[in-house]
């Protein structure tokens, strides 16, 4: 029987003002908080937001049942995907995984065409019995071609054309694209991704569910996710804060993290922002840091250099790991220096927008994600583009496909 989840609403908490005040138009950033119901009018109008609505329930059992397949019949799963198909499973697959871990092998590939990293991948599977999980939603993403291809190559020298049917896993559009095809006429196992939902926004797709249903409960990623619908309010004031920043010439969004493994989950945060606010001229260039790391490089441009930076710190409050350093754990020796940071960066005109978790779990992780998706439109919305495009994206791929038309 599935475990019932009372999660409590004070998981995640947010200040979105101790260390802006001084940066925002209060007058402004009321009249736009009076705006709220009209933008949220404009989000359940899209025809994009197939990430809202719930998964449907046979769905998710396909996803559990061919990851129990996986699992009882090979000893790797290779991902292969880039940008939106590849990122937010990726994200959370590093958050949470143990840094010395026994996991079932995931490999994410796809995501750069690096020679040498292909090449000693190619060499690592040879011996292995590995299947893979090829995810495009257009089915003709150059990078994703090209190491599926390589991939494939090595499969087709182990194994007749049937038993190699059976180590591949589509995840692409229903009906349309080159993948869609060759999986119909192959016979390979296929999931879909909605229409209605684009790449960055497929956390709830089988995209990101799939390959995360080797190792986690995705129960309790679906469940956490949908309990982010409760977060609308504050990821309206999280977009809102964050665009009073860009008009006072806060034009770069640092994201702070203090665990390591929360660097991919930037990585997601900087696709979702980037790609949903970055045309017409518009929108906050995402960066990222890892702190304390980080506070001994970047920290001094931070601190003192040009001042076009705020940053948006997210802090794990418990890690659920107990160390002793003096008369502090590490965890209470962390959330200090995180408030000192936040006192020394405000002291040198950086904003802060403060976002808190009890604890790193599957559950408050995919609620923050759903906040983020939300805030990335609503930001979409109030920078007066559209949030669920990427025109510059498609042009950079028409440009690759010009110059290998021509050689
Ligand atoms: O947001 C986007 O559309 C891109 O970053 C895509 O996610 C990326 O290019 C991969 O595209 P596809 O899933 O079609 O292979």
């Amino acid at each position: 029987m599935k475990e019932t989840i009372n999660r409590s609403d004070k998981m995640i908490k947010f200040d979105f003002e101790t260390y802006t005040k001084e940066f925002i138009d209060k007058e402004e950033y009321n009249k736009l908080l009076a705006e709220k119901e009209k933008y949220i009018e404009k989000l359940n109008k899209s025809n994009m937001v197939g990430w809202m609505r719930e998964i449907d329930k046979e769905t998710v059992v396909d996803i559990k049942e061919t990851a129990e397949y996986i699992k009882n019949n090979f000893d790797v799963l290779v991902v292969i995907g880039i940008g939106g198909s590849y990122l937010s499973s990726s994200a959370i697959h590093s958050a949470l995984k143990s840094y010395f871990s026994n996991d079932f092998e995931v490999i994410y590939a796809g995501s750069t065409l690096s020679t040498k990293y292909l090449d000693e991948l190619l060499n690592y599977l040879k011996n292995k019995n590995f299947c893979l999980n090829v995810i495009s939603k257009s089915g003709k993403t150059l990078e994703t071609s090209i190491v599926y291809k390589l991939l494939k190559d090595l499969l087709k020298r182990k194994y007749n054309i049937e038993e190699m049917s059976k180590h591949i896993i589509a995840t692409t559009t229903k009906g349309s694209g080159l993948l869609w095809e060759e999986a119909q006429v192959e016979g390979y196992k296929t999931f879909e991704i909605p229409n209605d939902v684009g790449g960055r926004y497929s956390f709830i797709t089988p995209a990101h569910l799939l390959p995360l249903a080797l190792n986690y409960d995705i129960d309790k990623i679906i469940d956490g996710y949908f309990d982010g619908k409760r977060l609308i309010d504050d990821a309206y004031k999280y977009a809102l804060t964050r665009n009073l920043l860009f008009k006072s010439k806060k034009y770069i969004e640092n994201f702070c993290v203090y665990e390591e493994n929360l660097l991919q989950f930037t990585e997601w945060l900087k696709q979702l922002f980037g790609e949903s606010e970055g045309k017409n001229n518009q929108g906050i260039f995402p960066v990222a840091s890892l702190y304390t790391r980080d506070l001994h490089s970047l920290g001094q441009f931070i601190q003192e250099g040009n001042k076009i930076i705020f940053e948006t710190v997210i802090k794990i409050l418990n890690s659920n790991h107990y160390i002793q350093y003096n008369n502090y754990s590490l965890d209470e020796l962390n959330k200090n220096i995180s408030e000192a940071v936040s006192i020394a960066h405000y002291k040198g005109k950086v904003p802060i927008i403060e976002i808190e978790m009890d604890e790193l779990t599957l559950e408050n992780i995919s609620e923050l994600a759903y906040f983020f998706q939300l805030s990335a439109a609503f930001s979409g919305y109030l920078f007066n583009v559209n949030p669920f495009d990427q025109p510059g994206v498609e042009l950079y791929k028409n440009e690759i496909k010009n110059l290998l038309n021509k050689g």
